[in-house]
């Protein structure tokens, strides 16, 4: 530990972060939206929300849902398109000097692979295949919840770009390890999971679904222990670096996901309850690392003990 504190900062498929926490991708916008409450540069890495080739309006609404610990969200990819994105969007986030990963959905493996070609430019750090959106009919979803599906758009995407590659992986399968496998042999740099558990909720008095989609995907406290369980078992599974997420809302969560095997964590939901979230978790992990006289924070990294 050097006199100004803990060593913080973390290396994720290539990625020099200054600190392992990032936003978790569609619930922050694309970063610039949360400037007035906490300062972006700070940040270990902002990840975008998803960017698909075209414009999208997203779903009906209504489309998010507060559950017990958590929320159900069926957005559906609402997003400007890549060429605004590009033009626009990605200007103004390299201001804030951290790396910048972009979250990409397609409807074809052929879709991501233009996509990603696209958005090989200065200023992207790397793209984060969203395979496993569970809000949108016939997309993302089908990639993620079968091995092959994920292993052919994978290797497409990593043939079609220099940056690195992160594979999202779905919690809506059976044994999320074949699917991490999958990705790791088809050349993916790095994992982030879990995406949100498909979820469902109805209004008793007009018998009606409560979200205009019907289903949604669940996120929030409620999914943490999923998650936490998850990220054990791909990290035992799979020596790729892990971005893990699903429920963070404080530095000590932050930690049990590091503990379990993740390099780095994203915060998600809690951006909504209280936008400076990332930076509390980030003074949290500090503290955390001084109390445990712990040099690196990477030193946490499935630092787990199971007798
Ligand atoms: C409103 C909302 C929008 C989301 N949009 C995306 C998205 O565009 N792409 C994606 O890969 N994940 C998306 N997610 C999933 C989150 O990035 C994250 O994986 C999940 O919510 C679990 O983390 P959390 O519990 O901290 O929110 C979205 C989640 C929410 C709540």
């Amino acid at each position: 530990m050097t006199s100004s504190g803990p060593d913080l900062s973390v290396q994720v498929a290539g990625i020099a972060m200054q600190n392992p926490v990032m936003s978790a991708s569609g619930t922050f916008g694309y970063g610039m939206e949360y400037e007035e409450y906490l300062d972006l540069s700070e940040l270990g890495a902002i990840v975008t929300k998803a960017v698909t080739l075209e414009p999208r309006e997203g779903n009906p609404p209504p489309r998010v849902r507060e559950t017990p610990a958590g929320m159900l969200n069926a957005i559906g990819l609402q997003n400007p398109g890549a060429r605004a994105f590009i033009d626009e969007k990605l200007p103004q986030l390299r201001e804030f000097g951290v790396p910048v990963i972009v979250n990409i959905s397609g409807r074809s493996v052929k879709e991501f692979a233009q996509l990603a070609r696209m958005l090989t430019v200065d200023g992207v750090d790397a793209l984060e295949l969203n395979v496993s959106c569970p809000n949108v009919e016939d997309e993302g979803m089908h990639f993620g919840v079968d091995c092959s599906s994920t292993g052919e758009l994978a290797r497409a995407v990593v043939d079609s770009t220099d940056l690195p590659v992160i594979v999202k992986l779905s919690p809506n399968v059976t044994d999320i390890r074949e699917i991490a496998v999958a990705a790791a042999e088809a050349g993916a740099h790095a994992l982030s999971l879990i995406n949100t558990l498909l979820g469902m909720s109805i209004d008793i008095d007009t018998r009606r679904p409560h979200l205009g989609n019907v289903t949604g995907g669940l996120s929030g406290p409620a999914i943490r222990p999923v998650a936490v369980r998850m990220v054990h078992e791909v990290a035992r599974e799979v020596d790729l670096p892990i971005i893990g997420m699903g429920g963070i809302m404080s530095a000590r969560d932050a930690i049990e996901f590091m503990l379990a095997g993740a390099s780095a964590v994203a915060v998600g939901t809690a951006n909504f309850v209280e936008p400076a979230t990332m930076r509390d978790v980030i003074r949290g992990i500090a503290d955390y690392c001084r109390r445990h006289d712990v040099a690196r924070v990477a030193e946490l990294t499935g630092a787990l003990r199971i007798d």
